[in-house]
């Protein structure tokens, strides 16, 4: 594969908050694209999802024609050995241990050309290639939430990944109207390590007593942030927060000031996610 086209093949793994908008981009940019997940309800769901911000880029103008002819060109894979593709981008959870497992399905069920990207917000590209047949061709995609909206990507090399693999995967976040930049594979890469605090401390704030979730998302807004760190965690998905921020700390040799939070650890265990499932710091359901 010399640059990656839109005839392209691209598989998505994963059907949740980042899967969505990396399938949006996919089928906005014409390329045939699989999606899956482990889970039959959420891929209908992110089916509906997808559908419905490909229609949302048509009345604002940014897409032409009309969502069917997007939609035509996805399947819904609900078997990681049905995922085959030239360009694998995985946004599963946000653990080792379940990527490793699905990356030596995709390698099995894959040819020697294909590219497996993932979008793991705070675990070291080199630490996830260990173990795969192709550490080459692994690399960091990092994309930001929502990943349709914001232009940046991160792309992160690991000890072994090729050079010109990380060039093409670069050329693909441009062919999706993306802005890549490429980043050290340090815990976190650029902007979560720089934006870990941003939660960290307004958790601390909580914690203390120091003001209630709504008012310090108040008080941030007003100083200019686009959104509260309490807003934004539920867009982000309080467990995948938590379980960021909870990597990094141990990547960071348990530093201190990338501490985890108790209460954010109860959000986690009560199943208050954030806006995914109807709960988080606000309530959605209504
Ligand atoms: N949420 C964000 O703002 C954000 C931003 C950038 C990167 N990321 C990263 O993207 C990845 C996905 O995050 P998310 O927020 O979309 O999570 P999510 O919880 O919204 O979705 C994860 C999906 O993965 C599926 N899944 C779990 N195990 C699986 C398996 N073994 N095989 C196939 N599917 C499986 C789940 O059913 C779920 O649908 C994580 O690595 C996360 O760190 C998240």
């Amino acid at each position: 594969m010399r640059e990656i086209t839109s005839e392209h093949r691209i598989g998505i793994a994963g059907a949740g908050t980042m899967g969505q908008g990396i399938a949006h981009l996919a089928l906005a940019a014409g390329h045939p694209t699989l999606l899956f997940d482990i889970d039959v309800a959420m891929l209908e769901k992110a089916r509906g999802a997808i559908q419905k911000t490909i229609s949302q880029s048509i009345e604002r103008g940014q897409l032409q024609g009309n969502s069917e002819e997007y939609m035509k060109r996805l399947e819904l894979v609900n078997e990681a050995y049905g995922l085959k593709a030239d360009v694998i981008i995985e946004a599963i959870v946000e653990k080792t241990d379940i990527k490793h497992g699905l990356y030596r399905v995709l390698e099995s069920e894959n040819t020697d050309q294909t590219i497996i990207a993932s979008n793991t917000s705070s675990i070291p590209i080199t630490q996830l290639a260990t173990g795969l047949k192709h550490p080459e061709r692994f690399v960091g995609m990092h994309f930001f939430n929502p990943a349709h909206i914001m232009k940046l990507v991160e792309v992160i090399s690991g000890v072994a990944t090729l050079p010109e693999v990380a060039q093409k995967i670069a050329g693909l976040a441009e062919l999706w109207g993306r802005r890549p930049v490429f980043a050290n594979d340090s815990p976190g890469f650029i902007v979560n390590r720089v934006a870990r605090h941003y939660y960290v401390e307004s958790l601390r704030l909580l914690e203390e007593g120091a003001a209630d979730h709504e008012t310090i998302d108040r008080i941030l807004e007003a100083q200019g942030f686009k959104m509260g760190a309490f807003k934004l965690m539920d867009l982000i998905g309080v467990d995948t927060n938590f379980s960021v921020t909870s990597t990094m700390y141990q990547q960071f040799f348990q530093e201190a000031r990338f501490r985890p939070s108790r209460s954010q650890q109860l959000k986690v265990q009560a199943g208050h996610h954030g806006r995914k499932s109807g709960k988080g710091f606000y309530d959605y359901s209504s």
